[in-house]
Parts: structure tokens; C-alpha cells; sequence
């Protein structure tokens, strides 16, 4: 049976990853796969994060199984920092709600669950999207359409040509949205446009499906979550995926939450019985440890104001960064603008170069970035900024 496999290329964000270490230019420089650095190239455990894990070392008294849904706690707290605690998806009992392996965990459960609605079903997807989209959701059965969304050109979203786009996604089909920190772009829906997209959903009867995970990394929690609470209050059915490996810094310890938004409350309780049941033909409980520090920081309000402070500052830097690397592009005179870069949210943003380009930077000066040309700003820092900057004129001189 094994024989006649093919073998697969590895992922090529995750092949970065081996790349860059094996690398020995001191003056290496990572802007490849996307986890928070600090000035020092590291990716701290939060300091909230290492207070809760003492805690729960010393109140843990079981680790007996919990259940498809994880922990009722993490569901709560998770629904109320994604949705706002006074939202009225939560006080009228529509929500169903899994603490799930990670983002991906949750964005794969959610595309079983619809499937098993509607087999095949199609969602629409940004072009560009995160590439693990794909197979997450079309592996499941999902008929994957695409949207356009980031314009290379004007460096910005070409709103207009997703909404005529969208105009011919038929009644029922799903339209996976990036609640904040667009992943690759870094270029986000404005405030107005959440308002007009919410228009044409509710329009065409299509269902928002909003992969949020980047909370709190763009202009802060409540203002990343402004599109997802206006359409939950808005829609009668949707979808929230979110993720703490990015907020809480849990990359390894899969921690996420899947949230099906149903009609009303006796709606809802179908709905959870049948996600569940999804859950348990999957990978039938998820991982404990993770969402135990998340519950454990959201419950206690001295660790909530530590995490807190910790992801504001997490947020000033990646801004500071955006910032750092565009006057110092500026500063080596080259003739094109990289203004934009400043208008863009979260970790990523695009260089908008050529393939050739990002491999140049790549051989000739251990630059590390998506061949999309998709940097993680959390890469830069002080002692690397102008090297980068400087690179990157050359390659642009060179071409
Ligand atoms: C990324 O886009 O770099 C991250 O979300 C990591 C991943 O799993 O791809």
C-alpha cells in the first residue's frame, strides 16, 4: 500500500524554520514564519503565562478526561473575549462553543461540521489567504472559491472587486474573513467595510466564516473584534475560529476555540450536540494544558492585567518595527515607497518583491521571508533594521 506514494515537498513556511537554523551568517535575519519575537530574536514564554503555569501545578487534582468541549471555563471566557461579555449572542444562548488543538484545530473541526450540513459546500477565501487554509478546509470535503482582497498594485484591499466578487457566491455559501492582522497582507477591512460586507452577507444569505488569530496584536481586543461582534449581532448563523498560540504566546500547546454562532438558543443546542459529535470522531478530546493557563489568566484578574500589559506591548512593537523598517528603506534613498507598510496591522505585511528578489535576499544576505515576500515584522530589530533596509535597496537596484 505504501509503495506507490509520492513524496510531498515539506511546507515552505515550516521549511524556513530549518533553513534559518541551519544558516551560520551571523547576520542572519528571520522574517519567515509568523511567531512574535522580541529585540533579542527570542520568543518568550509570557511572564502570565509562567505565573499561570504555577498555579495550575499547584491546584491541579486530576488529569481524567474532560470531554469533547474542553473545558467549560476556557469555552466561557474565550467566547467573551472574542465576542465582548455583554454581546447578545451570549446572553440569548446562541453560541456553541469547543476548546479546540489550536487555531487549525478549530478552523478543520469547523469545516467537518459543515460539511456534514452541507456536503461540499463553498467557501469563499481572500487571495491572497494563509496558505494552511486550503487544505485545512478543502481536505474536509469544502468546495474552496476565491475572493480577490489585496491588491499588489495599490498596496492596499481592492474592496470594491471582493464585493462585486461576493456578489456571485450564492445563498448559503460561506465567506471565510480574516477577523483582524490579515494573514499574509497585514492589510485589514476598515471599520465602513465591515459595514458594507455585513450588508452584502446578510443580503445574499451567505455565512460569515471569521478566522480571528491575531486578537488584540492589530489596535487592541476590542477593536480587532469590531467586524466579528458587528455580523454576530447582525447574522443569523456564523463561524469564529480563534487562536491563542499568537495573544497568549502558546504556539505549541494548540490552544484555540471553535464557536458556532446558530439562530437561537434551541438551535444552539442541536448545533453543540452535533459538534461534539464531530469532536469525538476526530480527535475526540483536545489538549488540557493550554487552556488551562488561558482560563487560569482570564479568571484571575492581577494575571489578566500582566497579560494584558504583556500584549500591549507586544502591539507597540510590532508598530514601532513597521515604523523602524520603513524610515530606514526611506533612508537609503530608494525610489520606492514603502509607506504602506505603516498602514498594515499585526505581524505580517508584504514586500510586494519578486520570487527571484526573496531568493536573492535569501542567498546572498540570509533574509528569510515567504516566497510570497510576506515578512513577520516581529523580525526586525534595532541591530538588524538598516542591514534589512539596506538589502533590500540592493536587491531593488539590482533588478
Ligand atoms: C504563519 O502564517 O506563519 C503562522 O500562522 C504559522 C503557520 O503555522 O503557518
Amino acid at each position: 500500500m505504501f509503495n506507490q506514494l509520492q513524496a510531498v515537498a515539506p511546507d515552505a513556511l515550516l521549511k524556513l524554520i530549518v533553513q534559518f537554523s541551519q544558516d551560520s551568517n551571523p547576520n542572519k535575519v528571520d522574517l519567515g514564519v509568523g511567531v512574535y519575537k522580541d529585540e533579542l530574536g527570542n520568543t518568550p514564554v509570557m511572564q502570565a503565562v509562567t505565573a499561570a503555569e504555577h498555579k495550575i501545578l499547584e491546584n491541579q487534582q486530576t488529569k481524567s478526561y474532560i470531554g469533547p468541549a474542553g473545558s467549560a471555563l476556557y469555552c466561557e471566557l474565550s467566547a467573551q473575549l472574542l465576542f465582548g461579555k455583554d454581546h447578545c449572542v451570549i446572553r440569548d444562548k446562541r453560541l456553541s462553543i469547543v476548546q479546540t488543538p489550536g487555531g487549525c484545530g478549530a478552523l478543520r473541526m469547523a469545516a467537518e461540521f459543515v460539511n456534514f450540513c452541507t456536503p461540499g459546500a463553498s467557501v469563499w477565501v481572500s487571495t491572497p489567504t494563509w496558505v494552511n487554509h486550503i487544505p485545512l478546509l478543502s481536505e474536509a470535503g469544502l468546495n474552496l472559491k476565491e475572493y480577490p482582497y489585496y491588491d499588489n498594485q495599490s498596496q492596499s484591499v481592492d474592496f470594491a472587486a471582493m464585493l462585486s466578487t461576493l456578489e456571485n457566491a450564492e445563498e448559503g455559501d460561506l465567506v471565510l474573513l480574516h477577523g483582524c492582522c490579515h494573514n499574509p497582507s497585514g492589510a485589514d477591512l476598515s471599520n465602513e467595510q465591515w459595514q458594507a460586507l455585513t450588508k452584502l452577507i446578510l443580503s445574499k444569505n451567505l455565512i460569515p466564516f471569521i478566522d480571528i488569530a491575531y486578537q488584540g496584536l492589530g489596535d487592541g481586543l476590542d477593536e480587532d473584534a469590531y467586524g466579528l461582534r458587528l455580523m454576530a449581532q447582525s447574522v443569523p448563523e456564523m463561524i469564529v475560529a480563534s487562536s491563542c498560540s499568537k495573544n497568549f504566546g502558546l504556539y505549541r500547546e494548540r490552544t484555540g476555540t471553535l464557536v458556532i454562532v446558530s439562530s437561537n438558543a434551541q438551535r444552539a443546542e442541536i448545533s453543540t450536540s452535533q459538534l461534539y459529535s464531530t469532536v469525538r470522531g476526530h480527535y475526540s478530546m483536545p489538549p488540557a494544558h493550554g487552556a488551562a493557563i488561558v482560563e487560569t489568566i482570564l479568571d484571575s484578574s492581577e494575571l489578566n492585567q500582566l497579560w494584558l500589559d504583556e500584549l500591549g506591548n507586544m502591539r507597540k512593537r510590532l508598530s514601532d518595527n513597521r515604523a523602524a523598517l520603513v524610515n530606514a528603506i526611506t533612508a537609503t534613498g530608494t525610489a520606492r515607497s514603502f509607506e504602506f507598510i505603516n498602514s498594515e496591522k499585526g505581524m505580517f505585511s508584504f514586500l510586494s518583491i519578486s520570487p527571484e528578489q526573496v531568493i536573492r535576499l535569501k542567498n546572498d544576505y540570509s533574509i528569510y521571508m515567504a516566497g510570497s515576500s510576506r515578512i513577520n515584522i516581529a523580525g526586525i530589530a534595532e541591530h538588524n533594521v538598516q542591514y534589512t533596509a539596506n538589502a533590500i535597496a540592493d536587491v531593488l537596484k539590482q533588478s
